[in-house]
């Protein structure tokens, strides 16, 4: 069971009436907790506040979250802490209460240790039937609503393959016009020649997906490293053709891919560096 403050009080239930339960009128964030202390706090933050703005929801003063936090995780070591931030209760209908004190909902469960393998020679990776939606209103953030995820994960089951080492790790989802968007649970880049050097791409955002803290810090240290990064539209076969490819997120870090559907990738000098320089990013 994971520890749980609900509006800072120890507790396991929220109302039938709260509108993240009836509409996923709400938010989320999941964060690494390393030696009882969140990481990329502000990053989180940030992300968090901007979803509120774009909701209209009363964002909580980020000192009442971090005090809580602490409460919850000082001391416990390393594990994955999710805020999730609603509208809070309302009536029967679609409409926004005039009045809401939103509901916030702290939760710490254990630390998720992935297979050695992954990081050495990369994962499997398919490419799902599930379409995400075009809707740039709600492109980028956090919100609840993550029915296409959950579809597109039970595309397949873990476990279904006799190797690990031919284990679907990941699944790909693209947008109705085709374009590659990210992966079920993390962003997606991919290095590429050009005439000058290689290059770093990564889906354009504005339309569908989720804009990963990962994502942003992958940006960062690889143009403080001088590499080019490039935010664009990206089909299945610019993916085929990429030199290498690599999926992120908070809690994985960097996974390499070795193998999307039939195709072969090495875990490429690229992926190596920028694994090393995100590892070394201090908060
Ligand atoms: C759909 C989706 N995209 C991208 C990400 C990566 O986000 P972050 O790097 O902030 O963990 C996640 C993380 O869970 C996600 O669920």
């Amino acid at each position: 069971m994971p520890a749980i403050l609900i509006n800072g009080r120890p507790a396991e239930y929220i109302s039938v009436l709260d509108r993240g339960f009836q509409y996923g009128d709400g938010l989320f964030e999941t964060l690494r907790i390393s030696a009882g202390k969140p990481r990329r706090w502000a990053q989180h933050m940030a992300r968090m506040t901007v979803g509120c703005q774009t909701l209209r929801i009363a964002m909580p003063e980020s000192t009442l979250l971090l005090s809580e936090v602490m409460r919850l995780c000082s001391g416990e070591g390393d594990g994955v802490l999710k805020i999730t931030i609603t509208r809070g209760t309302g009536e029967r209908g679609y409409a926004p209460p005039a009045q809401t004190a939103s509901t916030r909902v702290l939760s710490l469960s254990s630390a998720v240790v992935f297979p050695a393998a992954y990081y050495r020679d990369g994962v499997s990776v398919r490419v799902c039937d599930t379409r995400l939606a075009d809707n740039p209103i709600l492109a980028g953030i956090k919100h609840l609503n993550r029915l296409e995820q959950v579809l597109a994960r039970a595309e397949w089951q873990e476990g279904e393959e006799e190797r690990e080492s031919t284990q679907v790790a990941e699944g790909l989802m693209l947008d109705n016009n085709n374009n590659v968007i990210e992966g079920t649970m993390s962003n997606l880049f991919c290095v590429q020649e050009s005439g000058s050097g290689s290059v770093l791409k990564t889906p354009l955002l504005t339309h569908c997906g989720v804009k990963g803290i990962t994502r942003e810090n992958i940006i960062n240290v690889a143009e403080a490293a001088g590499i080019p990064v490039q935010e664009t539209t990206l089909e299945l076969a610019d993916l085929y053709r990429s030199q290498e490819l690599f999926l992120c997120n908070t809690l994985m870090g960097i996974w390499p891919v070795r193998q999307l559907e039939e195709q072969h990738f090495d875990v490429g000098p690229m992926t190596g560096q920028l694994s090393q320089a995100l590892e070394s990013l201090h908060d």
